[in-house]
């Protein structure tokens, strides 16, 4: 594998973005972990919607109405500071522990993020998270106006690192992205996070499933497109010796 460049999917990938429930907890007591997954689930639903729809919204816009529709449907009542202060968490989400270390020790390679997220917000959580110093490039769909798994998104990866997809390996934990890079025609690493083990045990018969749980099955389990990615692994950890493969 003669790998030039590795690039990364941002929200859920390099950042975990279940790092808003101490947040969605602190400003409704009881509902934050059922605000933060019906957020999410809802905010990569807008994404395709309007991408669908031809009615392009920049990521933090989809972000907002994602989250002002959880905590409508969930009749709370919120205040424009409390609404703010969640909003403000997802400029500064935590990275997950092996971002760092997996990013230094992939050096000399061209390292970039492909996300749906916008130029502004990718840019203030890129330099929050002090990424900025070990990435070439943070590449945002916005300049397409449409959002992953369009096939126009991953062009911007040729377009801004002048590699071919050939050379690339991809890298997201997202499942529906995964499947979009593969079909576009770049090498393709899925983080599997939760194994197929791990959620028919989460799933054991029990009367309640919480938020959590139910989320795991919807966004973490390989979908039924028809599509494989290359490379399945359980950790960006495990990256460095992926890509000195032979
Ligand atoms: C990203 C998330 C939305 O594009 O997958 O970073």
């Amino acid at each position: 594998m003669t790998i030039q460049a590795v690039v990364f999917d941002a929200y859920g990938t390099l950042y975990d973005i279940q790092s808003v429930a101490a947040i969605t907890e602190e400003a409704f007591p009881g509902y934050g972990e059922i605000i933060t997954q019906i957020w999410r689930i809802k905010q990569l639903e807008y994404t395709w919607l309007r991408s669908l729809m031809r009615r392009y919204e920049d990521f933090s816009a989809i972000t907002r109405d994602s989250l002002a529709y959880t905590i409508r449907v969930l009749g709370l009542k919120h205040d424009a500071a409390t609404f703010e202060r969640i909003m403000d968490k997802y400029l500064h989400l935590d990275l997950y522990p092996d971002a760092l270390v997996t990013l230094a020790a992939l050096k000399g390679r061209k390292l970039a993020i492909l996300s749906n997220g916008s130029t502004a917000m990718l840019n203030v959580l890129v330099r929050h998270s002090g990424l900025d110093r070990v990435l070439d490039a943070t590449i945002s769909i916005d300049s397409q106006r449409i959002f992953k798994p369009a096939p126009d998104a991953y062009t911007l990866i040729e377009a801004t690192l002048r590699v071919t997809p050939t050379e690339v390996l991809f890298v997201s934990s997202n499942p529906w992205d995964a499947c979009g890079a593969k079909a576009f025609g770049l090498n393709v690493a899925w983080i599997e996070r939760v194994t197929p083990e791990a959620m028919a045990l989460a799933c054991v018969k029990s009367d309640v499933v919480p938020p959590l749980t139910m989320f795991k099955a919807i966004r973490t389990q390989m979908d039924e497109l028809g599509i494989q990615p290359d490379y399945r692994i359980h950790a960006l950890s495990e990256l460095p010796d992926l890509v000195a493969r032979p």
